[in-house]
């Protein structure tokens, strides 16, 4: 009789404990070493400079941070030989008085670039100059503080060759492999990355990442990995299967993977159903991350819907993250993290 009385205790503190916030040990950032990966989110820098509550949760749940904006070259050379660390700082020390990792971003991209330079008709010459210098200053400041750097995004156009911009036009087709030379010279520990949206699964452009990757190793360029953005909404995701597969010929290639900005956009309102199927397509791409070896981490652009970018770009799109607009987990969390903790026996 008492032993019932007992075991029905433990069975109510357990439904109770299940409704709650997780504790300490049971968090993403604790079950993710077990996992063998890394678990990370985008950062708003100015939202963690004025939300203790945002700054809380992002300690308490990922050991890995991108800066969402802070790195990229519009606001760190807002003019022409200016440099403002200011945000990229706030960021850089918020990650070390919290244990976690530093994946800088963005060096070498076509967009938020300042009119300065995009208007300033400077020839090839000039051009190579200005972005060594850009690189350099960036990757010095930060050597072995910044563990990583997305050193080129977003080159490969949606047939699979290389994007015509700013950079390739002005620079030429070099432009990619000189970033990453420099950025290896200014800091030859970081782990150099190239990272895109699209190419996650199969098909034209994930075929043009491949081959532009296989070149620059071909080249010995200095790449150590490919992030796979995965921005996705419930009609338009890869199969798990083809990302696993995707992901373990470019590891053939000797470079390390990560699933790097992953967001599911929901039509909003979002309903319990499709929160349900966002939750499982967040656990079926973190599954295929955890089937690859090489797969070293998986983040999300962004911590919670209230500071996400999804409802700006897409009008009547959201609810696209892990924590809702009031910071509580929504069935996406649960879903990674039961899936972290599965994973712990496993492979690595
Ligand atoms: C987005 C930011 O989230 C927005 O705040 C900003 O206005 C535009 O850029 N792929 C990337 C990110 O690599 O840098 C982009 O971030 C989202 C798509």
């Amino acid at each position: 009789m008492q032993l019932r009385i007992l075991v029905t205790a433990a069975a109510f503190a357990a439904a109770l404990i299940g409704a709650l916030p997780a504790s300490a040990a049971d968090t993403l950032r604790a079950l993710a070493p077990s996992a063998g990966i890394r678990i990370g989110t985008a950062v708003n820098v100015e939202a963690l400079n004025t939300d203790a509550a945002y700054a809380r949760l992002l300690a308490r749940e990922f050991n890995l941070v991108t800066p969402e904006n802070a790195m990229k070259f519009s606001v760190v050379q807002p003019e022409r030989g200016r440099f403002d660390f200011a945000q990229a700082d706030a960021l850089v020390e918020f990650a070390e008085a919290n244990g976690m990792q530093v994946n800088g971003h963005v060096l070498v991209w076509h967009q938020q670039l300042p009119d300065w330079l995009t208007q300033g008709n400077f020839d090839s010459h000039e051009l190579k100059a200005i972005l060594r210098e850009h690189i350099q200053t960036l990757v010095t400041r930060y050597r072995g503080r910044v563990a990583s750097w997305d050193v080129g995004a977003e080159a490969v156009d949606e047939n699979g060759r290389l994007r015509e911009t700013f950079w390739s036009r002005g620079i030429g087709p070099d432009y990619l492999a000189l970033a990453f030379r420099w950025a290896h010279e200014a800091d030859p520990q970081a782990h150099l990355r190239y990272n895109d949206y699209g190419g996650e699964g199969d098909g034209a452009k994930s075929d043009g990442i491949y081959d532009l990757m296989a070149e620059l190793r071909r080249k010995g360029t200095p790449i150590h990995g490919v992030g796979l953005q995965m921005h996705a909404s419930l009609k338009d995701a890869p199969r798990a299967s083809e990302v696993r597969i995707n992901m373990k010929r470019l590891a053939a290639l000797g470079l390390e993977t990560h699933i790097s900005e992953m967001d599911v956009m929901l039509t909003l309102p979002a309903s319990r159903a499709d929160l349900r199927a966002q939750a499982a397509l967040y656990r079926d791409m973190l599954q295929a991350c955890l089937a690859v070896p090489q797969c070293r981490s998986f983040s999300v652009w962004g911590a919670t819907d209230r500071y996400s970018w999804i409802p700006d770009f897409f009008p009547g799109q959201g609810a696209a993250l892990l924590f809702g607009e009031d910071g509580r987990a929504k069935p996406a969390y649960n879903s990674v993290r039961r899936a972290l903790r599965a994973a712990k026996t496993g492979k690595r």
